[in-house]
This record gives C-alpha cells, structure tokens and sequence, in this order.
C-alpha cells in the first residue's frame, strides 16, 4: 500500500483572501461544498480577521454558517486574536490557527505587531482553544525570504516554531509567503525546524510565484514532511506580501504526489470541477 501525505486544503481562505472582486457568501459556500466531495479532512473555510484589512473575509461567519458540513472533515478559520477566535467558536469552526511569522518586517505587515508581541497575543487564544477542546493550528510565515527584511535565517523560524509548538499548537505550518524559495532553502530551513520540534506536527505551504512550490514539496518529502497546504485552482497570495502569487495548486500536487507513488486520498475528478469553479470565482473563466 502507497504512504498516505495529506493535501491541507486552504484555497477558500488563503486563495480567495487575495481577491480584489467581493465574492458572494453563495459562491464562496458552493466552492467549499464541492471541495467536501473531493476527500480533504481539513478545509480552511475563513479569517476571522479585521474587515478593514482583509475586506474579502468579512463575510466568514456567514460562510461557515452555510456550508453542508461532512462527517470527517474539519472546517478550519484563522484567527489572529481573542476577538476573532470567540467569532470563530460561534460560527462553529471545528479547528482555529494563530499565525505569526518569522521575519519582524512581515508580522508587522501582516497583524500590525513585533513577533514577541504577536506571541503574547497568540496565547490567550491558544489557552481558550484549549480549554474549549478546539484544536489549533500555528503559521509561520516567510521561513525563507521576507519582501521587507530579505533572508529569514533557518534559526529563527526554529524559535517561533519552538514557542508555538510549546502553546499547544498541534501542527505548523511553515510559509514560504513570497514563493521564491529553492528546494535547498526549504531543507536547510527545516533541518533547522526539526531541530527544535518533532518532525511529525510540520506542514509545508508554499506560495508558487517562481514555479518552485511543487520541487519544493518535493525537497520536503525527502525531510520527511507528510502535510502540504495547497489552494484549489493556485488561488490567491497575501495581500500584505507584495508581489506573492497563489498557493501552489491542489490539483498540481495532488498530480505529483501521485506520479511519486503517494495516496491522497483524493478524487481528482472532483478536483478538476473545483479548481474550474475556483477560477471562474477569479473571473478567468472555467477552462
Ligand atoms: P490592529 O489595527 O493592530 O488592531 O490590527 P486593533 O485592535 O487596533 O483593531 C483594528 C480594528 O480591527 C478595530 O476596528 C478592531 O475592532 C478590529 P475599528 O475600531 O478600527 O473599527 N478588529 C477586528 N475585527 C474583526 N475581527 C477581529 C478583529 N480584531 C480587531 N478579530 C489585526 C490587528 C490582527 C486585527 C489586523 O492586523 C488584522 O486583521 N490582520 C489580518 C491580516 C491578514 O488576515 N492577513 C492574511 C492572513 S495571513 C496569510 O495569508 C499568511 C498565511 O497564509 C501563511 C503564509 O503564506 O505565509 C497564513
Ligand atoms: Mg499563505
């Protein structure tokens, strides 16, 4: 029997964040309801975050409220802080991720604090997930490069993921948000990472602006990494990383991961009718 990695789906989070057209709660619902038929057991539906920054995630809770839940599959929300997570919990979000980042410029950026700070933040949410039985994921964003400090140095995405690790986090998941990271980067950083947590809570998410994500995946494979975050159809970017294009796409991974011989578990049929969805939502039209 073919090893089993696990596509992390994020697209209509982290793919549709990115989206300067508003897209109606309906359309985001049908996307998320035909990814459920696709055999995903984690999905990340939403951002409880500030509507001023990310407008397109305004409309989460409405989001969450309205898709056709499936047994064995866990619908996920990111949450910056206490007030998003309460607004996480009421919209009945399975599972909760607090995200920092590895690099100063870039949290800053991104959640308007010091990465010591953003910790500090992170760990009410962290306790109150913990007391309320609901699993948390941690991002660590730009592991490899920054758009506003250059090189991350492998040593201090081990010391965030060290401290969320030691929050409670049950798995982390390492980005490379700009997307131009080369294989041998990914494994220097984590050879560093591993260093300081277990090998089995890490996930690779890898932004695909050079083309590198899926060789990246690859190199990540060797270090022994069996979860990749992945967007349906490559939606999206951050919109506080300039110049990042979308996450790598599923279908493309789930392609590769096969052609090495590992199981998904995933219907690429049902794949292929999400990813054209997801590109009509972008307004390229369904291919
Ligand atoms: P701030 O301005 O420092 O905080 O933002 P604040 O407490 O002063 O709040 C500002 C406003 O937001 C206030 O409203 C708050 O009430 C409101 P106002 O008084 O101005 O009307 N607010 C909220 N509203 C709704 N839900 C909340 C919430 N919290 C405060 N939870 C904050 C700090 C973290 C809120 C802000 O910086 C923010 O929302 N940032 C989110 C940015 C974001 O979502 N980025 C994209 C996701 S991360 C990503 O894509 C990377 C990842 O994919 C991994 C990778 O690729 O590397 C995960
Ligand atoms: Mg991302």
């Amino acid at each position: 029997m073919s090893e089993a990695v696990e596509i992390f789906e994020v697209g209509p989070r982290d793919g549709l964040q990115n989206e300067p057209r508003l897209i109606s709660s309906q359309d985001k619902i049908a996307l998320v309801d035909l990814l459920s038929g696709a055999g995903f057991k984690r999905i990340e539906v939403a951002s409880f975050v500030s509507p001023k920054w990310v407008p397109q995630m305004a409309t989460s809770a409405e989001v969450l409220m309205g898709i056709a839940r499936q047994t064995g599959i866990s619908y996920a929300a990111l949450t910056p802080n206490k007030r998003g997570f309460e607004a996480a919990v009421a919209a009945k979000a399975d599972e909760v991720a607090i995200f920092g980042s590895a690099s100063e410029g870039f949290s800053k950026a991104n959640i308007n604090a010091s990465i010591k700070e953003s910790l500090e933040r992170f760990r009410p949410v962290a306790e109150a997930a913990h007391v309320a039985g609901i699993p948390v994921r941690g991002y660590i964003s730009c592991t490899v490069n920054c758009p506003f400090d250059g090189p991350t140095p492998p040593s201090a995405v081990a010391h965030v993921a060290e401290q969320l690790h030691a929050m409670g986090c049950y798995e982390l998941s390492l980005g490379d948000t700009t997307g131009h990271a080369y294989p041998e980067e990914i494994a220097k950083m984590l050879s560093a990472v591993r260093a300081a947590v277990p090998l089995a809570v890490l996930a690779g998410h890898y932004h695909d602006t050079s083309g590198r994500a899926l060789d990246n995946i690859e190199a990540s494979l060797d270090a022994g990494v069996r979860v990749f975050d992945a967007a349906i159809g490559g939606l999206g970017g951050c919109p506080y990383a300039p110049g990042a294009s979308g996450n790598v796409a599923t279908e493309a991974v789930h392609a590769r991961l096969s052609a090495l011989g590992y199981d998904t578990g995933l219907d690429a049929g049902v794949l292929a009718r999400a990813a054209n969805m997801a590109r009509g939502l972008r307004g390229e039209g369904a291919i």
